[in-house]
């Protein structure tokens, strides 16, 4: 039977809304809001498929997740200049910075624009002038994580990572996103071997449609050190232990897997039942312009159809922070600014 969905106390939506958090798992391709799309298009001389805003928006109803990434290719394909990338990525921290984002690590998709002859310097050069501009404005800590497109070949992936390389500094990881099932994560050993030796953060999309295999895999291939999404996590006992054990943080995406039908509704979607297993689990907002909402929708909404009370919103936010890149330094001044938060809104900060 599907629960009622509450109505979320205020204090506790406010609670939620306003504590500091971190976003580990935003596609800035997919913060493009159809009025940045039809702008773009507009400054750049693209045609677009679509007569106006309205009937982009309404072609956002998917059955799966390559139903979406069909139209969030088309959606990336308006992106041309340094300019352009540096106007999507602030879009995105000013939202961010309203549902009180202090720390944020960005995927990004360069593949989706290199093999449109967009320069790799374009890409990095927007993306990485928005992240200092953020910390400047808002004091949001903002990283990049490159994204490799798993649809494509590992040759591919060898040479992004190659193209890459001169811009080393601007970036702390590599991922691996797109078409998840038939495209498991051995395919980019190598590729993920490289990475690892040039110092960089390796994290992996796995379990979103996939099987818990692809998160073994994952782990035990790639040796990601967070998986995103992971949901299915769940179907496989003994994995579930080891993620617990080992602490291995799941990038969760609520309205992202309703979206794309991993789940029928909020109610039925697991994060409870990972959290009550002891995983590192937080929430993300995956592709915001695509699937109804940002952070704190996706939060708000959550709560209101699981039930979550402050002591959840703890356990997300900590494990947020927990999860993130930062240095230990950092982490610890993070969590203390969360427990600060919960302090002046009158909420015992949980053991
Ligand atoms: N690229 C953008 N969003 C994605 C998702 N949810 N899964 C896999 N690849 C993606
Ligand atoms: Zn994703």
């Amino acid at each position: 039977m599907t629960p009622t969905p509450q109505r979320l106390d205020p204090a506790l939506e406010r609670l939620v809304r306003t504590m500091p958090k971190a976003e580990l798992h935003i596609h800035i391709e997919g913060s493009l809001e159809p009025e940045l799309i039809f702008a773009l298009a507009e400054r750049n001389g693209v045609a677009l498929p679509y007569p106006d805003v309205e009937t982009l928006r309404a072609a956002y109803a998917f059955s799966d997740l390559q139903s979406f990434l069909d139209i969030y290719y088309a959606g990336a394909s308006v992106l041309r200049t340094e300019q352009d990338f540096f106007d999507m990525a602030w879009a995105y921290f000013e939202r961010a910075h309203a549902d009180a984002i202090t720390r944020a690590e960005i995927f990004f998709d360069p593949q989706t624009h290199t093999e449109r002859g967009v320069p790799f310097e374009a890409v990095i050069r927007g993306l990485s002038r928005a992240c200092e501009q953020a910390r400047a404005a808002f004091g949001i800590r903002a990283s990049l994580i490159l994204c490799f497109l798993r649809h494509l070949s590992e040759e591919a992936a060898l040479a992004t990572l190659e193209a890459a390389r001169p811009w080393r500094e601007h970036f702390i990881g590599v991922g691996l996103d797109s078409s998840e099932v038939g495209h498991p994560p051995e395919k980019f050993a190598r590729v993920f071997e490289k990475a690892r030796a040039l110092g960089l953060h390796v994290v992996a999309h796995a379990g979103e449609e996939g099987p818990p295999e692809y998160i073994r895999n994952a782990l035990d291939v790639l040796r990601a050190e967070r998986i995103d999404h992971g949901v299915q996590a769940l179907k496989d006992p003994a994995l579930v232990a080891r993620l617990a054990a080992e602490r291995i943080p799941l990038t969760v995406c609520p309205l992202s897997n309703v979206k794309l039908c991993v789940f029928e509704d909020l109610s039925r979607h697991n994060l409870r039942e990972l959290l009550d297993a002891g995983l590192v689990a937080m929430v993300n907002s995956d592709d915001p312009a695509y699937f109804g909402g940002y952070l704190n929708q996706n939060f708000v909404e959550t709560f209101a159809a699981l039930g979550l009370d402050a002591g959840h919103a703890y356990r997300l936010a900590r494990n947020s922070f927990e999860a993130s890149f930062a240095s230990a330094e950092e982490k610890a001044s993070d969590i203390a600014a969360l427990d600060r938060h919960f302090e002046a809104c009158g909420f015992a900060v949980p053991e």
